[in-house]
């Protein structure tokens, strides 16, 4: 059975309640109910993690190989623009990285038109809300 690991960046526990005019009302526990159901129809396995925090989220990349998964589906958050270590974590895990994003980041604040992660990704994919998730972990489960 393939493994996919999910990460959501920081902040995005608070989803539903976090500015629902950009994000929407739908919660985080709502978006893993989702993927899970997605994955089981594809018969792949999933795991799903959040962090406020770099370090671990680079961790996880860095493991992830290692812990034997196939992909990663991974919304950055806020590192998107900051994080060269989640980057160099990406571009170094040697797997199907696919970044997904709630909002289109272009149509934001000029700080947010930057990604880190974008060039050493697979592909992005932004802009559809809590879809963008189902649209990425499609795009994973086409490509593995
Ligand atoms: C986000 C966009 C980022 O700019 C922001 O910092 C987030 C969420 C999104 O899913 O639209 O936390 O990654």
């Amino acid at each position: 059975m393939k493994k996919v690991l999910v990460i959501h960046g920081p902040n995005l526990n608070l989803l539903g309640v976090r500015e629902p005019d950009v994000y929407g009302r739908i919660t985080l526990d709502k978006i893993n109910q989702m993927l899970k159901i997605q994955a089981k129809q594809s018969k792949v396995s999933l795991v799903i993690k959040q962090s406020n925090h770099e370090g671990p989220i680079v961790d996880l990349i860095g493991k992830a190989k290692k812990n034997k998964f196939d992909a990663i589906l991974i919304n950055p958050a806020a590192y998107t623009h900051t994080s060269i270590a989640v980057r160099d974590a990406v571009a170094a895990c040697g797997l199907i990285v696919v970044e997904v994003h709630l909002s289109n980041i272009y149509s934001r604040e000029e700080f947010r038109h930057k990604s880190l992660i974008s060039p050493v990704a697979s592909g992005t994919i932004m802009g559809f809300g809590a879809k963008s998730y189902g649209l990425g972990l499609a795009a994973i489960l086409d490509l593995i």
